[in-house]
């Protein structure tokens, strides 16, 4: 029996957090709206150059809250991913839009430009497609797809902040694109997410349908002012608590961000000698990875993929699949979307398997996973 255990994530966070939370808790006001906000919003428009940033409280709502934006509806077709986490499937569905799912490329595992073409009809009007795991997809491709169609191009940049694209941030390109701040994402406020555009009329509808179609004057728990509603909104607002965290975590993004590569480096060297898999490099030096996770291809898939998960979960090592495609869960199936074809991305979900990373990754912890790989395939 091993008793070791290797959790696919762990979280990188200091005093210094403790402190941002502990703080406001003390103040005994403001736990919900306040300053806060707006100074994480600057901050994260800072780093990644971009005009308007507005905090949620997850990456689901920003999706969310950005269908509605843009006013989609009953008839518009969106492209998305099946090889995704399913809210990026399920954001046409909130308002009675339809899903239509791309292929994948294998490089970056990314929406295969060359795809999306072919699946743009007179009723398509955007495009949704997901950086995933840290690295940027083929986004210079599909932005000027989407330039040239007159098509939206929404980033779901949920599993990337940080990653870059010939030196541009991803969540730079979309007319605007989303962010998740869960436990598992680059830095973390437990949950949470945001949008980041630079399109100001999409920035002011978000701000009212982020709490509840309100005209915010001042600040309404303290404000005596009434306010106006003038459109069906929602909360999906992150609290004060949350904004003071993500300001402290966003502190140490740069230092947590050059760990994680570290890391991944490190395991690439490592396992790219063992045959029967593909380890995950970027494609060019265009890009610049986050490794928010870091996900193998096991060439043969299926059994010898089940069999390598039952192997390392004896050993204490989690892993986990990201993704099983979207298209195939109940939901969808139920929908009519089960026989698409999608060939790309049946075979890219048979394959993959994510293994643990986080910014603190002991290396005897990697030794411990490499040497359990090799351990497999010998
Ligand atoms: C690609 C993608 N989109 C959207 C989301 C949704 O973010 P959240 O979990 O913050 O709602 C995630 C979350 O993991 C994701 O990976």
């Amino acid at each position: 029996m091993i008793d070791r255990k290797v959790p696919l994530f762990r979280i990188y966070w200091d005093e210094e957090d403790i402190g941002a939370v502990e703080e406001i808790i003390r103040s005994g006001m403001s736990w919900c709206v306040g300053k806060q906000i707006e100074e994480f919003e600057d901050m994260i428009k800072e780093y990644l150059d971009v005009k308007y940033c507005l905090t949620f409280n997850s990456g689901g709502s920003a999706l969310y809250a950005l269908m509605l934006a843009y006013k989609f509806k009953s008839g518009d077709e969106i492209i998305v991913p099946s090889f995704t986490f399913i809210a990026t499937a399920y954001a046409p569905l909130y308002v009675g839009a339809k899903p239509i799912f791309g292929d994948v490329e294998f490089e970056t595992f990314g929406l295969d430009p060359e795809d999306v073409k072919k699946r743009i009809t007179k009723k398509t009007k955007a495009i949704i497609p997901i950086h995933y795991g840290g690295m940027a997809c083929r986004i210079g491709e599909l932005e000027e797809i989407a330039e040239d169609r007159n098509l939206i191009l929404i980033e779901d940049a949920a599993e990337s902040f940080g990653a870059k694209f010939k030196e541009r941030f991803v969540g730079n390109f979309g007319d605007s694109s989303v962010f998740s701040f869960c436990h598992n994402k680059v830095f973390t406020t437990s949950e949470g997410g945001c949008v980041v555009t630079n399109n100001k009329e999409i920035y002011e509808k978000l701000k009212l349908i982020r709490s509840y179609g309100r005209v915010i004057k001042g600040d309404y728990f303290s404000e005596s002012e009434s306010m106006d509603y003038t459109e069906v909104g929602f909360n999906f607002r992150m609290s004060t608590l949350l904004a003071a965290l993500g300001m402290s975590q966003l502190k140490k993004v740069n230092k947590a961000i050059e760990m994680r590569r570290g890391n991944a480096k490190y395991l690439n060297k490592e396992l790219k000698e063992v045959e029967g898999i593909f380890i995950p490099e970027t494609p060019s030096k265009d890009h610049y990875a986050v490794y928010q996770m870091y996900t193998i291809r096991i060439l043969e898939g299926g059994n010898v993929r089940k069999e390598l998960m039952k192997y390392l979960k004896e050993r204490g090592i989690a892993t986990r699949i990201y993704f099983d495609a979207v298209h195939k869960y109940s939901i969808f199936k139920n929908l009519g979307y089960e026989n698409i074809s999608l060939p790309k991305t049946e075979k890219l979900c048979s394959q993959v398997l994510t293994l643990p990373i986080y910014p603190h990754m002991a290396r005897d912890e990697m030794d411990y996973i490499i040497e359990s790989i090799k351990e497999f395939f010998r």
